[in-house]
């Protein structure tokens, strides 16, 4: 595996790639890998001849008083995961390679973006279109893989790769999660015993919530005060939003009667953690 670490040295790279008529996948992450990470990288190297893993704590998705300067970084550690997996490039530019001085474009997906994480991280998903795009086109991949445990986020980015005419499949894998049942997350390497105990309430309530659904409550609101009232019971966490929503329009239903996702964000301390869950209804009708 080479570690590359400019646009320049990343082109030179996929020209090489190009002349060799190879499929090349892209795993873009903010390094400080677990096994949410893993999975997509060991799917990218069982799909393409060629895989290329992007490592960069993306500045411009991280609002004010945000975790940008915590974000847990363990680069040596990550090249060796990375390099065992069979990842061929690992591109990990510095900041200013990515944003030079005058920098002054970006990308943004409309309506998607304004409700659940979008209504609590303004700019978030802005700084999060733009930085996929740029590695798009920098790397030009075939495929690219993101985890479904940011379902917003993989949303976003089918549509703008569907808006754009980008050639790149986006492939969305399914969410890792510790044996409790906690969705993995770079994230949840701040909480103390205790906030990791509280922090089960996320996916508990989700999955309450599904079982719901799929047993025959139709009522959204019903629904969702079973999150609420959960939430209610665990002082250590705090929940941001509960919702139910399309898959695909990611607008909030009333009624539970097609395939809907319940999504949730809550602040655990001030970790903030997601996690959703997707009821499929359709396929047993
Ligand atoms: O999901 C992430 O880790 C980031 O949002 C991404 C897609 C790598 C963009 O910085």
């Amino acid at each position: 595996m080479v570690v590359l670490k400019s646009v320049s040295e990343v082109r030179a790279w996929r020209r090489r790639v190009r002349a060799d008529d190879a499929s090349v996948g892209l795993v873009p992450t903010m390094g400080a890998f677990h096994q949410g990470h893993l999975s997509l990288i060991r799917r990218a190297v069982a799909d393409c001849d060629v895989t290329a893993v992007s490592l960069f704590v993306n500045p411009t998705q991280f609002g004010r008083g945000e975790d940008l300067e915590s974000y847990p970084q363990d680069l040596e550690r990550d090249v060796e995961l990375a390099s065992r997996e069979g990842v061929d490039v690992l591109f990990a530019p510095p900041t200013a390679n990515m944003y030079a001085e005058g920098y002054a474009t970006w990308v943004e997906v409309e309506r998607l973006t304004t409700g659940l994480c979008g209504r609590f991280r303004a700019g978030h998903f802005r700084g999060v279109t733009t930085i996929v795009l740029k590695l798009l086109n920098v790397v030009q991949p075939d495929r690219a893989y993101f985890g479904e445990k940011d379902y917003q986020q993989l949303a976003v980015i089918r549509r703008m790769v569907q808006d754009l005419d980008l050639e790149c499949e986006i492939v969305g894998m399914p969410t890792i999660r510790e044996p409790d049942g906690l969705a993995m997350s770079s994230r949840n390497a701040y909480l103390s015993p205790e906030q990791r105990r509280a922090a089960l309430v996320l996916p508990r309530s989700l999955t309450k919530a599904r079982q719901l659904i799929e047993s025959g409550q139709r009522s959204a609101g019903k629904v969702l005060r079973a999150v609420k009232s959960r939430f209610a019971a665990e002082p250590l966490a705090s929940l941001q939003y509960a919702e139910i929503v399309d898959p695909d329009t990611l607008e909030p239903v009333e009624r539970c009667d097609r395939d809907v996702v319940i999504a949730a964000a809550c602040l655990v301390g001030d970790t903030r953690l997601i996690d959703n869950q997707m009821v499929k209804l359709r396929e047993r009708a």
